[in-house]
């Protein structure tokens, strides 16, 4: 399983320190062999003394160079980071990236040899439209993605499900990721107002691989909580 805390822009330089401190403790006591991934803000990426894979959430598709207000390669390799979240849904719908924008910034850091965990999701009203429309909108964001790249891990967060408590019923996931499933043969992780009340029963689906956690991840308690829920799949 994965399990992967995107903090977004909460958490501070400090509060990201503590918070490792106490996560990698508590792996190191504890016997998963599952792969634990934190997405710091930007500010707060460094070493940390723990198992545990540092991510970036957002990066411009260049070494370095004039891009005020982005980091690009040479900001993460001081920190040796190596894994990126792209095309996560507020960075489509907020920051108004394109999919063209998105399928540039893959083939720059997939040629890096980047882990990527690769968001796609569909809006309410696209939900509201029937399975088919529902696909055909998965599909169009898998557009111009080397499905068959090794680094790839894929995230499906319905837009809807977001930050909001509602979740797809435990049904639905299944059905999705299953069709998911026949077209990406990579690890598929779910997101969207996963919480310690529900974990369990979403890692529990045989085609979910893990997990993509927001707002619930920024309590340790929460998330060490959710990672104990990996044990429900044997
Ligand atoms: P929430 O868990 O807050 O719904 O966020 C999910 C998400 O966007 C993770 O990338």
């Amino acid at each position: 399983m994965i399990v992967a805390a995107n903090f977004k822009t909460n958490m501070t330089r400090q509060s990201t320190r503590e918070y490792m401190d106490v996560l990698g403790a508590f792996l190191s006591k504890a016997q998963y062999d599952d792969t634990i991934m934190v997405f710091p803000p930007a500010t707060a990426l460094d070493r940390f003394d723990a198992d545990i894979v540092i991510g970036a959430q957002n990066a411009y598709a260049t070494r370095n160079g004039a891009y005020t207000g982005e980091i690009g390669l040479e900001q993460l390799e001081e920190f040796d980071i190596n894994t990126l979240l792209i095309g996560h849904s507020e960075r489509r719908h907020v920051l108004g990236e394109t999919q063209e924008d998105i399928i540039h910034k893959f083939n720059f850091f997939k040629a890096q040899g980047f882990k990527i965990i690769y968001c796609i999701g569909e809006p309410i009203e696209i939900r509201e439209s029937g399975s088919d429309a529902l696909m055909e909108y998965l599909e169009c964001q898998l557009d111009g993605i080397d499905l068959g790249y090794d680094g790839l891990i894929v995230a499906y967060e319905p837009v809807w499900a977001i930050g909001t408590g509602l979740t797809p019923s435990t049904d639905d996931v299944l059905l999705i990721h299953n069709a998911l499933k026949k077209m990406i043969q990579r690890p598929l992780l779910y997101g969207g107002s996963v919480k310690p009340e529900n974990a369990k029963a979403i890692m529990a689906l045989s085609s979910v691989d893990g997990v993509l956690v927001g707002g619930a991840s920024l309590k340790i308690d929460d998330f060490k909580s959710i990672i104990q829920s990996t044990d429900s799949r044997i």
